[in-house]
C-alpha cells in the first residue's frame, strides 16, 4: 500500500466506529429492517436476486447487506479493518449471509478468486482513487463477461466548488493532478463535530470524461452516464448560482453503468 493510501486508511479506521454510532447512518433503523439503498441505485442497478454482487469500498456494510436482503449473494471490500469488523458483526446481527474482505480496492482482484455479475460502488468513493486506470482494470477483472458495472458518486464538479454567501467559489481544480489535494480537517459528513487524531486525508479529482474513458479502456461498454441535481437522501447540496431573478444549478451527483465486454 502506498503512503497516501496508508494516510487515508488511518482516517477511515478512526471515522468508521464514529460513523457506526452516528445518527447519519442510523444503524438502529437498519437493525430494525430499514434498507439503506436509495431508490435511484435500486432502479439503475436493476434486478439483483440470485446474482453475485461485489460492493467495492463498502464502508461498514449496511448497503452491502441491504443488497443481500434483496436477494444478491454479496461480497464487500474495504481497506478499513474497523469497517470490515463492524460489517461482519452487523451481518450476524441481521442474520444475512455476506462475505467481507479487508484490502485496498486496487488489490481486490488479488484477494478474490471469482468474478461477479455486478460490481457496485457508491457515494464518496472516487475521490480516494489515485490511479484511475488501475481502478478501472480492477473493476473489469472482477466482472464476468456480460457483468454489470455501476457507480453512483458525488459529481467531481460539486467537489470542486463551495457554496458561500457570495455565491459559488472554486476551491480546487476540476481536472486531475497526480499530486493529491491534502485535506486537514476534523469531523466528516456524518460526524461534523468529531475531533480527530487523524485529521489529514489525501484526495483526487477525476473528471467524468476521465472516469468514463478509463472504464471504456478497461473493456466496459457504457450503458449510460447520468448527472443529477442532489436528491435530499444523498445529503449533497445542489451547487447553484442565485442571481435574484434566476437560479442556475450545477450537477451534484452522477451515475454510470456499463457492461463488461
Ligand atoms: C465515504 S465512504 C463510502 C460510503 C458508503 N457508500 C456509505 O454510504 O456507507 C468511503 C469508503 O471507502 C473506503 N476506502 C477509501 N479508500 C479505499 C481504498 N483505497 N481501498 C478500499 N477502501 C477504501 C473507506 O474505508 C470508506 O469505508
Amino acid at each position: 500500500m502506498d503512503s497516501h493510501t496508508a494516510v487515508n486508511q488511518r482516517v477511515w479506521d478512526e471515522l468508521t466506529p464514529l460513523h457506526a454510532s452516528s445518527s447519519h447512518y442510523d444503524v438502529k433503523a437498519f437493525l430494525q429492517g430499514e434498507s439503506k439503498l436509495g431508490d435511484l441505485e435500486i432502479e439503475e442497478v436493476g434486478e439483483v436476486a440470485g446474482k453475485r454482487l461485489l460492493h467495492l469500498m463498502c464502508h461498514f456494510g449496511m448497503d452491502t447487506l441491504s443488497w443481500a436482503q434483496r436477494g444478491a449473494q454479496v461480497t464487500g471490500v474495504d481497506f478499513s479493518s474497523e469497517a470490515i469488523g463492524i460489517a461482519r458483526q452487523l451481518a450476524e446481527q441481521v442474520q444475512t449471509k455476506a462475505q467481507f474482505v479487508c484490502c485496498d480496492v486496487l488489490q481486490a482482484a488479488d484477494y478474490l478468486d471469482e468474478t461477479f455479475d455486478i460490481v457496485f460502488k457508491s457515494k464518496g468513493v472516487m475521490m480516494w482513487i489515485q490511479d484511475l486506470s488501475a481502478w478501472a482494470d480492477t473493476c473489469a477483472r472482477l466482472l464476468k463477461p456480460g457483468g454489470v458495472f455501476y457507480l453512483l458518486d458525488y459529481h467531481p464538479l460539486a467537489n470542486s466548488v463551495t457554496q458561500t454567501e457570495d455565491g459559488l467559489k472554486l476551491h480546487r481544480s476540476y481536472f486531475y493532478s497526480p499530486e493529491p489535494t491534502v485535506v486537514v480537517a476534523d469531523g466528516s459528513y456524518a460526524v461534523p463535530d468529531a475531533v480527530l487524531e487523524n485529521k489529514e486525508s489525501r484526495e483526487w479529482t477525476h473528471t467524468l470524461g476521465d472516469i468514463v474513458t478509463a472504464l471504456i479502456q478497461a473493456g466496459i461498454e457504457i450503458d449510460f452516464l447520468h448527472e443529477f441535481p442532489a436528491a435530499e437522501a444523498y445529503l449533497m447540496p445542489i451547487p447553484q448560482l442565485d442571481t435574484g431573478s434566476a437560479r442556475y444549478d450545477l450537477p451534484a451527483m452522477f451515475s454510470v453503468r456499463g457492461v463488461r465486454r
